[in-house]
């Protein structure tokens, strides 16, 4: 069963439920990382946890949610072998794992309605990475991360 992590701050809040209902319904395993409160947090605090399990290989994908979800891209991209990507329609959605390989899924809470998010949560999910010149592509990225980064610990998946 796949796992994903989630986490959101106090203006995600809401979507997060939605989400955690379709991911269940679609047989995946939540690992729920916070805020579960509508009192106003820092959003670093809930992204860093699911960026570093997904740097770490500990968990293979992670969705992240605040307001405009562009606090948790910045926290998120931080994190060597991270690829998080900021979505605000299904096709970015869709572009987001084939031609990105995005391994973190960001909303922003207070952009987009639910019934879009749930959407664009499934296409991502079901959408294939096509390899070929992306990968040539994210291989440089990943030459900047080895430039600038230290590695985390890898954990077993
Ligand atoms: C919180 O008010 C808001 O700043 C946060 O949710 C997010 O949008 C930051 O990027």
């Amino acid at each position: 069963m796949e796992r994903i992590a989630i986490a959101n701050d106090h203006a995600g809040l809401e979507m997060k439920e939605e989400i955690k209902r379709f991911l269940e319904k679609e047989g995946v395993e939540v690992v729920d990382m916070g805020t579960n409160d509508s009192e106003s947090v820092d959003y670093p605090d809930y992204g860093i946890p699911v960026a570093r399990k997904v740097s770490s290989g500990e968990i293979h994908r992670g969705i992240l949610i605040c307001g405009t979800g562009i606090g948790m891209t910045i926290v998120a991209n931080k994190f060597p072998g991270v690829r998080a990507a900021l979505v605000s329609d299904t096709y970015m959605a869709r572009m987001a794992k084939e031609h990105n390989d995005a391994n973190i899924l960001v909303i922003g809470g207070r952009v987009v309605g639910k019934g879009l998010a749930i959407e664009m949560v499934k296409t991502w999910l079901h959408s294939k990475f096509q390899g070929g010149r992306h990968q040539r592509r994210l291989d440089k990225i990943r030459e900047i991360e080895r430039e600038w980064m230290r590695e985390p610990e890898k954990t077993e998946k």
